[in-house]
């Protein structure tokens, strides 16, 4: 592509867009000139639900490709598009579908959550998917005392400590708020001593002890807007702290760890998002069969 600048990529995106008919869909992840161009920007959660109810026959879709799987689940006579097809989650990769089976088959009668961090293929295998807003509402909703939780420990462990279930997690993690540790809050805290502590389910037991509020991002966002404290430390991937700041540009939001930062969601910028819309890449697409299980798991979830 040669070289043009930001104002006329930006440009060129909006004549596109309405050109193809097509929607922009962005996680809270996402660099800011990305949201910036975005239709609706939410967490996991809310964009599945806005996938699942878009008028615009193009979605494009700026996450990691378990996102972008999701939408196209949900709204299979759409073009979703990815504007990098190697944005993966790396926590999707830690459980396959034949994993998962074994893993059945050595629990058997067990009702299995799955996070929607995973493949198409492991949601065709679960009984219900969950999203971090909705995980513990989803455990206490499902058949049995006993649930198989993947692959998330460290959600795992945060449900466990609020249902009345067992939970037997799968061995997973999201290297990003694996790596926020106890001593870098504490560090933050000692900078910023009047500041509440936010943090991700995804985070370590031992910084959710420490944390004021357990938010999913979505959540962040609305509790950034509505609380009267006027600094947070924020325990999650860094792109979010963004968009509360340009939202609550009164208030101050600092970042549990600065290095907090999911590679894969920095992958798309400006750029990909016009190449995206030009030449209607990459396309995401789920095989039928697989698409109807996976299907049922993440409806099943939206009701509740
Ligand atoms: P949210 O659903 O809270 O946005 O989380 C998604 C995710 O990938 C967190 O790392
Ligand atoms: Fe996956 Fe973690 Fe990145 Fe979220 S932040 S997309 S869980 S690697």
């Amino acid at each position: 592509m040669k070289k043009i600048k930001k104002e006329e990529i930006i440009a060129e995106i909006k004549r596109l867009k309405k050109e193809r008919k097509a929607i922009i869909l962005a996680h809270n992840y996402q660099i800011g000139e990305v949201q910036d161009v975005a239709d609706y920007i939410g967490d996991s959660l809310g964009l599945s639900q806005r996938a699942a109810q878009v008028d615009e026959q193009v979605i494009v879709f700026c996450g990691v490709h378990f996102m972008a799987e999701t939408a196209a689940i949900l709204a299979p006579q759409k073009t979703v598009l990815i504007p990098e097809l190697k944005a993966g989650c790396p926590m999707a990769e830690m459980i396959t579908a034949s994993e998962l089976r074994e893993w059945k088959r050595k629990y058997p009668g067990r009702k299995v959550v799955c996070y929607v961090n995973t493949t198409a293929e492991v949601k065709a295998e679960c009984d219900i998917c969950c999203t971090s807003s909705n995980a513990l509402k989803v455990v206490n909703a499902v058949d049995g005392d006993e649930i198989l939780f993947a692959p998330d420990k460290n959600l795992a462990a945060y449900v466990a400590r609020l249902t009345e279930k067992k939970i037997i997690p799968w061995d997973g993690y999201c290297y990003v708020h694996n790596n926020i540790l106890l001593k870098d809050v504490r560090l933050k805290k000692k900078l910023y001593p009047e500041a509440e502590v936010w943090v991700h389910p995804e985070c370590r037991p031992e910084v959710i002890d420490i944390a004021d509020k357990v938010l999913s991002t979505g959540q962040m966002v609305k509790e950034a807007r509505e609380t009267k404290a006027k600094e947070v430390i924020i325990g999650t991937e860094v792109g979010i702290i963004y968009r509360m700041k340009k939202e609550n540009p009164e208030k101050n939001f600092y970042p549990a760890k600065d290095l907090a930062l999911c590679f894969n969601m920095k992958k798309i910028d400006l750029r990909k998002v016009l190449r995206a819309l030009k030449d209607m890449v990459y396309r995401v697409e789920v095989p039928l069969e697989i698409r109807e299980r996976a299907r049922g798991a993440i409806e099943a979830m939206i009701r509740i």
